[in-house]
């Protein structure tokens, strides 16, 4: 049984290679050669925390893995991080353990591909100034996917803990070799972005409709519970919505279940899952689009097939 660390997955996994592996899940997802089990979530609120079990198998790539996942947002107070994370690679023939996955940068790097993907298909091609809401973990590989896939000149980043802040936009800086500049409000962040990620651990919306541009595309990755969410309603009423998958968003979205609750769109607004625009089923962006919103809550097909990738890249490197 392999045993692959999170640094052996720093070292052999690319962005670019996990964009590609999380586009192909997406398309044999909508083909119907995936099996997804929901999500199956233990809710902890006295610690304020929840634990995730996520299995999938991918037909065509041919991997079965399962992640255990924990999210306790009060955790970096103590030095811990909010997300950790293991996977259990199955051989789908034998069903025996193949390999067992530190998973937590994984996540960070497979959660970065899926924005990157809807990116890819939704975001103007002229796209060059990101905005990134929060400074954690996650909002680091979503500005390494967004600069994978569009010639990006600048990026701000707001964070209430201006200190992350700051170390985010040294680190990115440095590491992307872009502008990464530190905003102190929200509504500066926005102001003349092409593309905006949310990717914080806030309960209460964190975009406000009226510091948006006409044409923005926003990928909102951080809230997964349905009382949460980053996203104002009014936001979301005048976006063109895509969404990861319609079975986990009904559990799990609260971006799209409470301006729906609240009677501000229903369901036909909802324009097109991931895997329709990427196998072509619906068009991307189109000339005519404003806004448009990619709400993720994360699917464990996204786990599966970067699993894969960095499995055959360690493979093929060992001599
Ligand atoms: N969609 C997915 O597939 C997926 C995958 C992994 C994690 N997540 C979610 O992403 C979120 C971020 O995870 P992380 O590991 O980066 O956490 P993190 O704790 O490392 O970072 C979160 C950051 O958000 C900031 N923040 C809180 N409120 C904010 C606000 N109002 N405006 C701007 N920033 C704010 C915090 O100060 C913190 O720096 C979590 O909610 C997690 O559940 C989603």
């Amino acid at each position: 049984m392999l045993l692959i660390s999170d640094q052996d997955i720093q070292e052999h996994l690319s962005m670019n290679e996990a964009i590609i592996a999380v586009e192909k899940a997406f398309k044999e997802y909508h083909e119907g050669k995936a099996k997804m089990p929901t999500r199956s979530t233990i809710m902890l609120p006295k610690y304020n925390g929840s634990i995730s079990f996520m299995p999938s198998y991918l037909e065509e790539t041919n991997i079965q893995a399962t992640k255990i996942i924990s999210i306790y947002p009060n955790n970096p107070k103590t030095g811990l991080p909010t997300t950790s994370a293991w996977l259990i690679v199955n051989d789908p023939e034998t069903g025996q353990i193949s390999a067992l996955m530190e998973a937590s940068y994984l996540t960070a790097m497979r959660t970065g591909a899926v924005t990157g993907v809807a990116a890819k298909y939704l975001a103007r091609k002229d796209s060059k100034i990101v905005a990134v809401f929060g400074a954690g973990i996650q909002a680091r590989t979503q500005l390494m996917a967004i600069t994978t896939i569009r010639k990006i000149e600048e990026a701000k980043v707001y964070d209430p803990n201006i200190s992350r802040a700051e170390v985010y936009a040294k680190e990115m800086s440095e590491k992307l070799g872009i502008l990464v500049k530190v905003s102190e409000e929200g509504s500066d962040a926005a102001k003349d972005a092409d593309i905006i990620v949310t990717a914080t651990t806030s309960r209460n919306p964190v975009i406000n409709r009226k510091w948006l541009d006409k044409k923005t595309h926003i990928s909102a990755i951080g809230a997964f519970y349905p009382d949460c969410r980053e996203i104002d309603s009014e936001t979301v009423r005048d976006s063109k919505i895509v969404i990861d998958d319609w079975e986990a968003m009904k559990l799990e979205a609260g971006d799209i279940l409470i301006p729906i609750k609240e009677g501000v769109i229903n369901e036909n607004n909802i324009y097109a899952t991931l895997g329709e625009i990427v196998t072509g089923a619906k068009e991307g962006r189109m000339d005519k689009d404003g806004l448009t919103l990619f709400k993720s809550v994360g699917l464990a097909i996204q786990d599966s097939s970067v699993a894969k990738a960095v499995l055959t890249k360690i493979k093929y490197s060992q001599p």
